[in-house]
C-alpha cells in the first residue's frame, strides 16, 4: 500500500474539495475482488449453461404425462412443441437457422429483462468490465460517460423489459397450474402433485420476488406521487415492494438457480433418467 506525497490542488475558495491523490489502487486491506469473483463465475456458469441448453440440447423439455413444461422453453411456440405444450400455438417452424435457439422469444426477452437489471448491472460492470472492480478501488478506465450516451443508453429499456417479463411470468403461472396434473392409468388426467410440482412453484415464487421486487416495479408503484397521503393504495404497494427491493439480490440469485434446477429435473423427468417422484396422484 502505497501513497504519493504529492501536493493537493488548493481547492477554490467555496469549491468542492480536491481528491486525495493516491496513487495506490486501493487502500482496502480486505478480499474485495471475493464477491465479483464468486458473481462473476456463477453468472457465467449460468450463461454457458442456458446457452447449451437453447441451442444444442433442443429436446426433453416436456413431460406429457404431467404436464410438466420447463420455464426455459415456455412458451413453446415451434411447431416442434407437443400439441399439449403449446398453449399459444406453434408460430416458428421446426426446424430453424442454427444461430436461432428454439426458445428465442422466452430468450430475446430474459436477455434484455436481466442484463438491463440494476444489480447485474453492478455485478457485471464490477467482475467483468473492472469499472470499478470494487468500491474505493480505482479503475482501469480513464474516462467514464455512465449510461447516458451510447451503448449503455440502452440499459435504460429496463422499465419496458419489466412489462415484458411480467407477461412471461403469467404464461409460468399458467405453467405450474397446468403442472398440478396426474396421471390416470394409460389416460392423463385428473389432478396430481409430483416432486416437479413443487419444483416448478418453488421457482415460480423466486421469479416472482425478483420481478416484484425490481426497482422498475418499485417505481411504477409509488414513483412520481407528490403526496403518498392522497395515494393510500399506491402507498401501501410500494411500502411491500420496497421490503422485497431491498432482498432483490437473493431474489436475482436465488431466481438462476431455480430455473436451473427446474430445468434439470424436467429434463431429466422427460428423458427417462428419472422417474418423477409422485405425492399425489
Ligand atoms: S432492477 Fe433487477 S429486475 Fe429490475
Amino acid at each position: 500500500m502505497t501513497t504519493t506525497s504529492a501536493k493537493p490542488s488548493p481547492a477554490m475558495p467555496g469549491g468542492p474539495r480536491p481528491r486525495a491523490a493516491i496513487a495506490a489502487k486501493t487502500l482496502r486491506t480486505d478480499r474485495w475482488w471475493l464477491p465479483s469473483l464468486l458473481s462473476g463465475g456463477g453468472f457465467g456458469l449460468f450463461v454457458l449453461y442456458t446457452g447449451i441448453r437453447c441451442f444444442f440440447i433442443q429436446e426433453s423439455f416436456w413431460v406429457e404425462q404431467y404436464h410438466y413444461l420447463t420455464p426455459v422453453f415456455s412458451p413453446c411456440i415451434s411447431e416442434k412443441c407437443p400439441d399439449n405444450a403449446s398453449d399459444l400455438g406453434q408460430w416458428l417452424p421446426a426446424s430453424l437457422p442454427f444461430f436461432i435457439p428454439l426458445p428465442i422469444l422466452t430468450l430475446g426477452i430474459l436477455t434484455v429483462f436481466r442484463l438491463t437489471c440494476y444489480y447485474y448491472r453492478k455485478m457485471y460492470y464490477r467482475a467483468y468490465f473492472m469499472s470499478p472492480p470494487g468500491c474505493a478501488v480505482n479503475e482501469p478506465a480513464k474516462k467514464y460517460s455512465g449510461e447516458t450516451r451510447f451503448p449503455l443508453i440502452f440499459q435504460n429499456i429496463h422499465r419496458y423489459g419489466w412489462w415484458l417479463a411480467c407477461g412471461l411470468l403469467m404464461i409460468n403461472t399458467w405453467d405450474a397450474v397446468r403442472a398440478f396434473h396426474g396421471a390416470d392409468g394409460d389416460v392423463a388426467g385428473g389432478f396430481g402433485i409430483g416432486l416437479g410440482t413443487l419444483i416448478i412453484w418453488g421457482n415460480l415464487v423466486m421469479l416472482w420476488g425478483y420481478s416484484v421486487s425490481c426497482h422498475a416495479c418499485r417505481h411504477i408503484t409509488g414513483g412520481r406521487l407528490k403526496h403518498f397521503s392522497r395515494h393510500p393504495v399506491r402507498y401501501w404497494l410500494w411500502t411491500k415492494v420496497s421490503k422485497l427491493n431491498a432482498k432483490h439480490m437473493e431474489f436475482a440469485w436465488a431466481s438462476l438457480f431455480s430455473v436451473i434446477i427446474t430445468d434439470v429435473y424436467i429434463m431429466s423427468v422427460s428423458a427417462g433418467w428419472i422417474t418423477d417422484l409422485r405425492i399425489f396422484n
